[in-house]
């Protein structure tokens, strides 16, 4: 398979991959040595501002931090979009410590401890209950404080979101609570006691076709209608979950994104029980994933019977999902290139399976590509590479030098 760069979004100076205006070279000048993960501002400014163009105004986008939680990025991200969903109290502070508003904070995931819990109230963002227990938690741990929690309920819906990457909902899950047993706890929830402020109904991630998003969307609507109904209190907001999914592999394509915001705009105006409630679409990936490059240098190039192989000083302990060990059935090489022989990427090229420098055969960058000639220096460059790479990866396995990051 060729090493597919058409989807790079990124500049390049003659041979060289340029990310923030520096080249991969200069950037190492910057941070010291390969490997590294760069970030592009302008990237990441382009891709919010382009999606917020393509959906209705209704629709506030909030970034999900655990996608990448480097925190020049988080910080750069603050004033782009309106809101942030952490996935830890550690994911809390970075938020806080942006300068986003506590109020457009939320804290999702299961397992919230009371230490999350007393923390996230004391910071005053709102708790995404995922049981009954985190539920009864906040509001006892709020009686101690004095401090009523905001509480929104994260919803487990029936449906699924079909053809996702990572199924979240739908059948039995440990996120959220099953919509069928909603009704009998709103029922019996003190009001008096908590600001009950929404619904999350999150039902996937990374998901490329349309028509699912399309119909994830009509169901969680319809959904988002029914509780409203049932729900003794104005609420705030229905954060309708995200899914947008990048291109990673040969033959995806980025999303079409006109008939989704279509479908969102006529959904809108049907159900006029949403029309004083915010609507929230909670991002990671889409947000940052084409922004980062992972950067690694070849530093040996040896045969073994009929394969090539380029050995990096990078690899599965920096970047997990690359190497096909973070939710991959089969694997799939990422799109990568050879940073600074970009003007040679379509001519001669050789058949090499890129690895790096652990001792496992699970370590692979790109298997069996085609890219120039190689020479040990050369920047093995692994795009779409913005979301899940540091924090995702088992930095510390085989104790290798640590990995450098950076916003440019
Ligand atoms: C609740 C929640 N929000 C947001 C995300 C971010 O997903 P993505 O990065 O694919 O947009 C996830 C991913 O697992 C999630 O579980």
């Amino acid at each position: 398979m060729k090493a597919h760069d058409t989807l790079t979004p990124f500049e390049q100076e003659q041979h060289q991959l340029k990310i923030g205006n520096k080249t991969l070279s200069q950037i190492e000048m910057l941070v010291g040595s390969t490997p590294y993960y760069a970030y592009d501002r302008a990237i990441l400014s382009k891709t919010v501002s382009s999606l917020k163009e393509a959906l209705p105004e209704r629709i506030s986008l909030h970034y999900a931090i655990k996608a990448n939680p480097y925190p020049p990025l988080v910080n750069f991200m603050r004033p782009l979009v309106s809101g942030f969903d952490v996935a830890s109290a550690k994911e809390m502070l970075l938020a806080i410590q942006s300068g986003m508003s506590p109020n457009e904070i939320s804290f999702a995931g299961p397992g919230k401890t009371e230490d999350d819990i007393r923390a996230a109230i004391v910071a005053g963002i709102t708790l995404h209950a995922e049981s009954t227990t985190e539920i009864q938690r906040a509001v006892d741990i709020g009686k101690q404080l004095s401090i009523k929690p905001n509480i929104a309920i994260r919803i487990n819906p029936a449906f699924e979101l079909k053809a996702s990457g990572m199924k979240m909902a739908g059948g039995a899950k440990p996120f959220g609570i099953d919509e069928e047993q909603i009704p009998s706890i709103l029922a019996e929830l003190d009001y008096q006691m908590l600001n009950f402020r929404g619904f999350h109904i999150y039902a996937g991630s990374q998901n490329l076709k349309i028509e699912a998003i399309i119909e994830m969307h009509q169901k969680t609507f319809a959904l988002a209608e029914r509780l409203i109904s049932i729900t003794p209190v104005q609420i705030d907001y229905i954060n309708i979950g995200g899914g947008l999914g990048i291109p990673y592999f040969a033959g995806e394509t980025r999303l079409n994104l006109a008939p989704v915001a279509d479908n969102l705009a006529t959904l809108i105006a049907q159900h006029s029980s949403l029309c004083d409630i915010e609507l929230i679409m909670e991002l990671g990936r889409y947000l940052v994933g084409e922004a980062g490059v992972y950067v690694s240098k070849v530093v040996d190039i040896k045969a073994s019977r009929e394969t090539t192989y380029a050995v990096c000083d990078g690899g599965l302990h920096h970047h997990l999902a690359n190497s096909g060990n973070f939710g991959q059935v089969i694997r799939k090489n990422y799109p990568v290139a050879v940073g600074n022989k970009m003007d040679l990427q379509n001519a001669d090229t050789e058949t090499v399976t890129v690895v790096g420098p652990l001792c496992t055969p699970l370590d692979i960058i790109a298997d069996k590509v085609q890219l120039p000639a190689l020479e040990i220096g050369d920047y093995i460059a692994v795009y779409q590479s913005g979301a899940y790479g540091a924090s995702a990866s088992p930095q510390s396995f085989l104790s290798q030098p640590e990995l450098s990051e950076i916003l440019l």
